[in-house]
């Protein structure tokens, strides 16, 4: 990063890290259940620089704009918050309609029809000029390091660069890339495609999406692909196609410090559920939403109980499930499918003083997220396609004692690095059910080894190196275009 002093970083995502929201004692400020806000909001703190992002609270853009003193966000004032503020028909036809009925279920192959309608997409193009004339008006300079974030900017980076030709365009893609068979059915792949290759960069978690996004533009585009060194040259443009995958900032001495000991997690959660002591608990914490396998989850934790009657009563699974996009009917029907299938289990082996699954179906913050963590026997992360997935590194960084085994999908980007994880196949209820069982029954020594492994592994492989390694690349890349042009 020492390339990089004095350059000016602008980031842009459609989520903000600080949602402002009116409430009966006025203005309450609450932080996103987010992967992407919680390992960018970090690298922002270290390099200061401007955040650009769509304001979404409730609360009066003014009273937002007055809260944070002009843009600083609270109790962080290492860097600046501007915030775009969109009209109902932009966020409807931008946010809900075109990035999360069209690109989220496109790029997950969810088995949720992608949906494309016109009038989204004029909104999703609109909005993403709204925002390239932010970074725009942003910039100091003609040539500054602007870090795009996400599938509702796919067009942004050919914007920017049509009027700061000698910008810095790092674009890092969030959540997974399609074959090209299945990217191939969005109407628009073309201005997709050409728009996200406006970036110099282009990051993506793993090495198998970066080569399912080269296949894509090898198949629809005019483009001069240099496999050896993940180059594509699109419009005499270079962008490098590189993997980069995304961590969480390791918790610091004086964080943990302020942490409650494990056991006292553990009875204070027991207590608040009402579990037996001497029963055992697991935890999923997840986005409300139909990517992340919690219906599966639900169902092998059913399996677990059918197979080995000797978990009834001995067994719960707390799930979070924090609300998201439930505007959208796919999502509604998906939530409330879920209640059903949780009432239907829980009236099946559930009894007095007992229920298996406790379903939280609420936004909970970082500090009662990691109690769960620290009082939970196991973590499940059972998404059913995910670009990296966060919350199984947070549980491993929540896990001072070494204890706790985590569940984890093989359709998780994590899956790569986490091996000493108990790896799964979601869609295969058996095998979640009985990973369930050989995490309940590990010896301490096992989870122990496995556990250490794991933080280590995020200890290292931290939030601070995926940007770090993005921007040495980028400091990298600005050097050659200096020296390129004295010649
Ligand atoms: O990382 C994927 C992602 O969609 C982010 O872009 C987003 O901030 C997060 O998940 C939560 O979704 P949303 O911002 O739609 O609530």
């Amino acid at each position: 990063q020492t390339q990089l002093r004095g350059d000016q970083v602008i980031v842009v995502s459609n989520r903000e890290p600080y949602i402002h929201d009116r409430t009966a004692d006025g203005i309450a400020v609450k932080r996103p259940a987010s992967g992407l806000v919680t390992a960018v909001e970090p690298v922002m703190r270290a390099c200061s620089g401007t955040w650009i992002a769509h304001g979404s609270g409730s609360a009066d853009r003014d009273v937002v704009d007055a809260h944070d003193r002009v843009g600083l966000p609270p109790g962080h004032e290492e860097y600046a918050l501007r915030r775009v503020w969109l009209t109902t028909e932009e966020e409807q036809g931008y946010y809900y309609g075109f990035a999360n009925e069209g690109m989220w279920p496109l790029c997950h192959v969810a088995h949720v029809r992608p949906v494309f309608r016109e009038s989204d997409w004029q909104h999703y193009r609109a909005v993403n000029q709204r925002f390239a004339d932010a970074v725009v008006a942003e910039a100091r300079s003609e040539d500054p390091i602007v870090l795009v974030q996400d599938y509702h900017f796919a067009l942004l980076p050919a914007m920017v660069r049509a009027k700061l030709p000698r910008a810095t365009i790092l674009t890092f893609w969030h959540i997974p890339w399609p074959n090209p068979e299945s990217f191939g059915i969005c109407p628009w792949r073309r201005e997709i495609l050409e728009g996200m290759l406006g970036s110099t960069i282009l990051g993506f978690h793993t090495r198998f999406h970066c080569k399912n996004f080269i296949e894509t533009v090898d198949r629809f585009l005019e483009a001069r692909i240099e496999h050896e060194h993940s180059v594509i040259a699109a419009g005499g443009e270079e962008t490098l196609i590189e993997s980069y995958p995304i961590s969480i900032e390791w918790p610091q001495e004086s964080e943990r410090s302020g942490w409650k000991p494990v056991e006292a997690c553990r009875r204070a959660v027991f207590a608040r559920l009402g579990l037996a002591r001497d029963s055992y608990l697991a935890v999923g914490v997840d986005r409300f939403d139909y990517t992340k396998g919690i219906l599966e989850r639900f169902h092998a934790v059913e399996r677990l109980l059918e197979k080995r009657p000797e978990w009834v009563g001995r067994f719960s699974l707390v799930q979070v499930a924090a609300p998201t996009r439930s505007a959208l009917e796919e999502y509604h029907s998906f939530q409330e499918r879920i209640q059903r299938v949780t009432q239907r289990i829980n009236a099946r082996f559930g009894r007095p003083g007992y229920q298996p699954i406790h379903l939280l179906a609420t936004h909970h913050d970082h500090d009662a997220v990691n109690e769960l963590f620290r009082a939970a026997d196991a973590c499940l992360v059972t998404s059913l396609h995910d670009g990296m997935n966060l919350v199984c590194k947070e549980f491993v960084a929540a896990r001072d004692d070494e204890r706790g085994v985590l569940i984890l999908s093989r359709f998780a980007g994590a899956a790569r690095e986490m091996r000493e994880a108990l790896v799964v196949n979601p869609y295969h209820v058996e095998e979640t059910a009985d990973a369930l069982h050989r995490a309940l029954t590990m010896p301490g020594s096992e989870q122990r080894e496995r556990m250490a492994s794991l933080r280590m592994t995020v200890q290292e492989f931290n939030v601070y190196r995926w940007a770090g390694r993005m921007l040495a690349d980028a400091g990298r890349l600005r050097l050659r275009e200096r020296i390129q042009a004295r010649v």
